[in-house]
């Protein structure tokens, strides 16, 4: 079973994921944590690549999709094949709210093939977005010290990236399962809220 976090920065995704994970591995079912950028070998060059260095859009969207096309064939899909269940912190959610919005003139059919070529064709089972205020973002942001270049310090730019989010699970359609968490709950209440989730739509 694969499952994915989505949401804006600091909405508590890898807080989240771990958690999740932990729980997983206390109920004694195999799992994998794993993390875009940078969840292969490969993927964690790349990951220093965005974070040091001054791309375009352009040049960021290719580093981002070539990053997950690795991911997905060196490390997720022989997770999965190895019984795992592997729980992502970030996919191609956060490549639609982040990076094609920035690009002008990407038309959906254009979209969908960067999509299937990049994740292989291989969609969550369960994909957790968690939404929080594009305000409570920049107000974690300060109290947090390790941000990077891709993290930005404009409330425009989160409250789209949010918006674009809301529609992806808006607009979900049978093939897939988008569960919207309320970020601003406490975050044991939102890790109980996922579990039960994970245990409703269980595949293993
Ligand atoms: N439910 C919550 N309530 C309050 N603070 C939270 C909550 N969840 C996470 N935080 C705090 O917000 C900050 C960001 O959390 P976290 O790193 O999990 O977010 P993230 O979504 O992974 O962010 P990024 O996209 O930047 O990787 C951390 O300081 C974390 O402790
Ligand atoms: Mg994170």
């Amino acid at each position: 079973m694969f499952i994915t976090f989505d949401g804006v920065d600091c909405a508590g995704k890898t807080t989240q994921s771990a958690m999740l994970y932990n729980h997983l591995v206390l109920q004694n079912i195999p799992a994998y944590l794993t993390k875009e950028p940078g969840g292969s070998y490969a993927g964690a060059k790349i990951r220093q690549i965005l974070v040091s260095e001054e791309l375009d859009e352009t040049e960021k969207l290719f580093l981002f999709l070539a990053d997950r096309a690795n991911h997905v064939r060196t490390v997720i899909r022989p997770s999965l094949e190895a019984g795992r269940v592997v729980i992502c912190d970030r996919y191609h959610d956060s490549t639609v709210a982040y990076q094609f919005p920035l690009l002008d003139g990407l038309n959906q059919s254009t979209k969908d093939d960067l999509r299937n070529i990049a994740t292989r064709g291989l969609e969550p089972d369960l994909t957790f977005i968690i939404d929080l205020p594009a305000e409570e973002v920049l107000r974690r942001m300060k109290t947090r010290k390790d941000n990077n270049i891709l993290d930005k310090d404009d409330i425009e730019y989160y409250r789209g990236v949010r918006n674009v989010l809301n529609k992806i699970w808006e607009n979900q359609d049978e093939n897939r399962v988008i569960v919207k968490i309320d970020g601003m709950m406490g975050i044991e209440y939102i890790h109980q809220a996922i579990v039960k989730w994970f245990n409703h739509y269980r595949k293993v």
